[in-house]
């Protein structure tokens, strides 16, 4: 029987490949949308292995394997070469990049920015960006919701790195990063199956000027505020420049400090704002999950906007927002190249072989969630068990997303907001297709209906 026959009323997905395709018709499919090119059984399958142009590759959605790349022998799956190339230009050898001991230090002085208590000092920030747009959307029957989250998440991301008021011209930077990651995202099939490093690549054709013009903002940004000196609510810039590697005592000259602040802009922002955007698409799609959401943010905001008094308060939100980074996963595709001869699922690993984490697929995999492709907030309330590697939006080991505190308090307090002010209902004909252009995204945006709550 057909998955939809099953599950008449699963959200979008995208169509995976059921059959074997060659070098071409892999290369043409990708451009479209790289999320095709997993085979349909990689949501059937602990590993799926195959070849491609001379590259050997597997597809590993196992949790006992995945514990085995991120952790527990991490040494031997750097990320791939691919990634680095790729997002270099733009951000240099920065944390996300780096690797062995110029990776850890990075790691260790950043570490302290993004401790809890650091993002509750920075959530008034994600507050006043929930309140702006919601007056944004004031007396608008429909709007794209996308659009809007992208919005409020770089409001977010360019105060907290460079503190807003005139430090960085937010709307030039905006422009040379949304640039950025659309010209390098066309090329992200090369990274999957592995093509040689040397072929040029049109990100590094085309990707001089906006990275010229983010860097070029953000080192100014910098030397001002070595001048002036840390704000009385410190920013991560603050934070960072003040932070320490605690065993060399190394600190962030001011080329690794840009780097590591366009880090956090190129990484933070878009997953985030994909994240809510996915989210409201689902309460838009099933409105008794919108109605029990709406009684939890109502009980304990009685009309206000979030802040950081509320997170711990608001267990469902964080639900349907766990819920929403397993169906639409942002970074929907990790890759690693295997430095040495290794075993995975059983299967012989080779020097060389490109090993993929098909984060969607994972988190669609029959073997590890009953009914994959159901919305089900449910499966992360407390006491409901799952295998940790088998939900990885944030990856996990000692590689793990720094940031994931700091969006999951965002996105708490821009979806409590949000549902708190409006009723959210689907736009006949305007569904999002999910596309991955290096992040998930919803091709066309979110459209939704705006009905303000009384
Ligand atoms: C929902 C939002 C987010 C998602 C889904 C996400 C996802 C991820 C994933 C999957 C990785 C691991 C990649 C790999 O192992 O190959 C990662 C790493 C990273 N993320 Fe995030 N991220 C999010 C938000 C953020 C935010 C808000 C920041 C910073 C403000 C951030 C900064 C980073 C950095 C610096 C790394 C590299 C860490 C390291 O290698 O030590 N991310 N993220």
């Amino acid at each position: 029987m057909p998955d939809d026959q099953i599950q008449p009323r699963a959200p979008v997905k995208v169509p995976l490949v059921k059959k074997p395709l060659g070098v071409l018709q892999t290369l043409r499919t990708a451009r479209r949308n790289v999320l095709e090119i997993i085979p349909d059984i990689a949501t059937k399958q602990p590993i799926v292995s195959g070849k491609t142009a001379l590259v050997r590759w597997h597809m590993v959605m196992d949790p006992g394997a995945l514990r085995r790349i991120l952790k527990d022998n991490l040494a031997n799956y750097p990320k791939s070469d691919v990634t680095k190339n790729l997002l270099r230009p733009a951000i240099g050898d920065s944390l996300f990049i780096a690797e062995g001991a110029h990776w850890r230090w990075q790691r260790r002085a950043a570490a302290p920015v993004f401790s809890h208590r650091n993002i509750a000092a920075l959530a008034p920030i994600m507050s006043a960006s929930a309140a702006a747009v919601c007056a944004r959307l004031e007396g608008r029957a429909q709007a794209d919701l996308f659009e809007e989250m992208v919005a409020a998440t770089f409001e977010v991301i360019s105060n907290v790195t460079f503190s807003g008021s005139g430090d960085m011209a937010g709307d030039e930077v905006h422009r040379a990063i949304d640039r950025f990651i659309d010209e390098s995202g066309r090329v992200s099939l090369f990274d999957i199956i592995g093509v040689p490093t040397w072929v040029p690549r049109p990100a590094r054709l085309f990707g001089g000027n906006p990275v010229a013009d983010m860097k070029r903002v953000a080192d100014a940004a910098i030397e001002k505020r070595r001048k002036t000196g840390a704000k009385p609510v410190p920013d991560l810039l603050d934070l960072l420049l003040e932070g320490m590697d605690p065993e060399t005592k190394r600190q962030m000259n001011s080329a690794e400090l840009r780097d590591n602040l366009l880090t956090f802009i190129v990484a933070g922002h878009e997953t985030t704002a994909l994240t809510l955007s996915w989210a409201l698409y689902l309460c838009a799609f099933d409105q008794s999950v919108q109605e029990k959401l709406h009684g939890e943010v109502s009980e304990v905001l009685g009309g206000r906007i979030a802040g950081p008094e509320d997170i711990g308060k608001l267990p469902y939100t964080e639900q349907v927002i766990r819920e929403a980074l397993r169906l639409y996963p942002p970074a929907s595709f990790i890759s690693r190249t295997a430095q040495g001869p290794d075993e995975l699922c059983g299967r012989e690993i080779r020097k060389k072989d490109t090993v993929m984490l098909p984060i969607y697929a994972l988190h669609r995999n029959a073997l590890l969630w009953p009914e994959p492709d159901a919305f089900r907030p449910e499966r992360f309330a407390k006491g409901a068990k799952h295998d940790r590697f088998a939900w990885l939006p944030f990856g996990d080991g000692p590689r793990v997303c720094i940031g994931a505190h700091f969006a999951m308090v965002e996105a708490q307090i821009i979806l409590a907001s949000l549902i708190s002010r409006y009723h959210f209902g689907p736009i006949e004909g305007k569904t999002p297709v999910p596309e991955m252009v290096i992040t998930l995204r919803p091709k066309g945006g979110v459209w939704l209906k705006l009905t303000p709550r009384g």
